[in-house]
């Protein structure tokens, strides 16, 4: 838990003033992964760790910031850019803040503390929440009393292709923008509208394993898988005019024309065709309380990502596997980027214990770290703290 008024008593005694603090979250994924980047569709909903910013205006043109987690100080002005991809967490603040003022929100000189429980490179995009919760607070220090909030998430994700150098698609900085309260939201990647999908599940819940396998996402897979992706689009536009992503190609279509594709890139484009279509049928699923259709929808996921987008890895394999053969649970899943990182699985209450002992159990027999795991419920996005 990270203790709000000892963040803001650490405030005072650093810089010496009463800051306000503001706070995102960090995100899990329940469906509709490496579909954001094809101008798909994602089901991803808020959770309750969050990363807290306390900030005041300093009057000069420098930011300087530190974090509790990390024991680290930095600071940069605001007039002179400073490098970009200096490989630490600078460069999402920096990014963030040179990103709010290319979309002509002000940015003004300030102080800021950070602390955190989101867990960092572990799939539930602790980036997104630094991002947000540094956007909102340096957007209302600088005068935006109600930022926009799209704004606000396209800033961060060009805080990453920017400075940070991950071409990641919406949905991170999306969710911890815009999350819900009891709520996850479908969004529309093309064209950033959002449904909000109430996460009703009695006496169930969404469960998140930390492998603790730590994933690397700005290396040179990700932006490959993209690559694939586009390369597959663009052969099938050949033959379906409209395509301009694989947004565009239905099952159907897929079915038809997979054979034009080469192997590896056919397999890339099937996992993100058929993402698409499952996470519209899960949204469907949850709306009519059908957790066994979920659950289900789930478990295609991870093979397809297993298999066809090959992003997951023997850890994640392992915790979805015993997961999924746990009395009570619905299904099971890697949530994220992959390479690592976390499960998503929906879990009967009474099951959840069964499922960490599981879990556990098998990691330490093969002498892996233990996992960590955690039940969440869906929570608001960016937010001023009372
Ligand atoms: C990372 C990226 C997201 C998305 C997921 C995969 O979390 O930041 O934009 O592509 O991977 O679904």
């Amino acid at each position: 838990m990270v203790d709000v008024e000892r963040l803001r008593a650490e405030f005072r005694a650093l810089y010496g003033q009463t800051p306000q603090v503001f706070s995102a979250p960090g995100r899990v994924n329940l469906i509709g992964e490496h579909t954001d980047y094809n101008e798909g569709f994602v089901l991803p909903m808020a959770i309750e760790r969050r990363t807290f910013v306390a900030s005041a205006l300093n009057g000069t043109s420098m930011v300087r910031v530190k974090s509790l987690t990390l024991d680290q100080a930095f600071e940069f002005d605001l007039e002179r850019p400073g490098p970009k991809r200096r490989g630490s967490w600078l460069d999402y603040v920096e990014g963030t803040a040179r990103a709010l003022m290319d979309r002509g929100i002000p940015v003004v000189g300030c102080d800021l503390l950070l602390d955190s429980n989101v867990p960092h490179g572990a799939g539930v995009s602790a980036s997104a929440a630094l991002e947000l919760a540094v956007g909102i607070a340096l957007s209302v220090l600088g005068g935006t009393r109600e930022p926009d909030r799209v704004k606000l998430a396209l800033a961060g994700q060009a805080a990453e292709h920017n400075y940070v150098g991950t071409m990641c698609g919406i949905m991170d900085q999306y969710i911890a923008s815009l999350g819900q309260a009891d709520s996850a939201l479908l969004i529309d990647c093309r064209t950033l509208e959002t449904k909000s999908v109430p996460i009703n599940l009695n006496g169930v819940s969404v469960l998140v394993c930390d492998t603790r396998v730590k994933h690397e996402l700005s290396s040179s897979e990700y932006n490959l898988r993209r690559a694939e992706c586009l390369r597959g689009s663009n052969i099938l536009a050949k033959s379906l005019p409209g395509v301009r992503t694989l947004r565009d190609v239905t099952v159907a279509d897929f079915a038809r024309l997979a054979t034009q594709l080469p192997g590896v890139v056919r397999s890339r484009c099937r996992h993100v065709v058929t993402e698409n279509a499952r996470t519209l049928a899960a949204v469907d699923a949850l709306n009519a309380g059908n957790l066994v259709a979920m659950g289900k929808l789930m478990a295609e996921s991870h093979t397809s990502l297993r298999d066809d987008y090959q992003v997951s890895c023997e850890e994640l394999d392992v915790a979805v596997d015993l997961a999924s053969a746990t009395p009570g649970v619905y299904g099971s899943r890697m949530t994220g980027g992959g390479f690592g990182g976390c499960t998503v699985s929906l879990v009967d209450n009474d099951a959840i214990d069964a499922v960490g002992r599981a879990v556990k159990e098998a990691f330490a027999a093969r002498g892996w770290k233990e996992p960590e795991l955690f039940a969440t419920k869906a929570c608001e996005g960016a937010r001023l703290e009372p």
